[in-house]
């Protein structure tokens, strides 16, 4: 496999934990973690594997931090490029925009020419409606730290073993 470079806001909480757990179930070594907030071009060009984490904020919206980052984004050429997203986000609270930003995020690469792996079955999450949902799969990884944190741990291990299979 190919050296992964995962992509969050270092200021965040619970997607910081989730990297720190993503990373750790990756046994620390050949992943690389990045500030998406201090970002170069240079240095989001350098890898072939991406793991993006994304919160969702604003009632269904990117973080200000990933939004800034767009533009910058819309630059690359994605081809040949595999990318896996995870996203914190409430179920309960948010249930109209559960993890939205996954959803914005996995088009704009899409329309760049990546390709989203890691995507996982929505059952035993309940919400009305999320922008991350094609068909009964969410195009990446949600993380429901604030109704189901109990959760999280076996959720990013059994999602970092799937990618372990479709990551090259
Ligand atoms: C003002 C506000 C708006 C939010 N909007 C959404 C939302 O639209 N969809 C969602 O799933 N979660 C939403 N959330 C929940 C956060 O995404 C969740 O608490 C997440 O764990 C925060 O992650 P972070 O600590 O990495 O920033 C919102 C939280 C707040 C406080």
């Amino acid at each position: 496999m190919k050296k992964i470079g995962i992509f969050y806001s270092f200021n965040t909480k619970n997607t910081t934990e989730a990297a720190n757990q993503i990373i750790k179930a990756f046994g620390n070594t050949n992943i690389e973690a990045n500030n998406v907030e201090k970002i170069s071009d240079a240095q989001f060009g350098a890898y072939e594997n991406y793991i993006l984490g994304v919160p969702t904020w604003f009632d269904g919206e990117l973080p200000n931090y990933w939004d800034e980052f767009l533009p910058a984004l819309e630059e690359f050429d994605l081809k040949g490029k595999t990318f896996a997203l995870y996203g914190a986000g409430n179920q309960k609270e948010y249930s109209e925009n559960f993890v939205d930003a996954i959803g914005i995020l996995a088009e704009t690469i899409e329309l760049l020419g990546g390709k989203i792996i890691g995507f996982v079955a929505n059952k035993g999450y309940k919400f009305d409606h999320s922008k991350a949902l094609r068909g009964n799969h969410f195009v990446g990884l949600p993380l429901d730290f604030d109704t189901q944190k109990k959760l999280v741990p076996e959720r990013i291990e059994k999602w970092v073993e799937q990618l372990k299979t479709e990551f090259k």
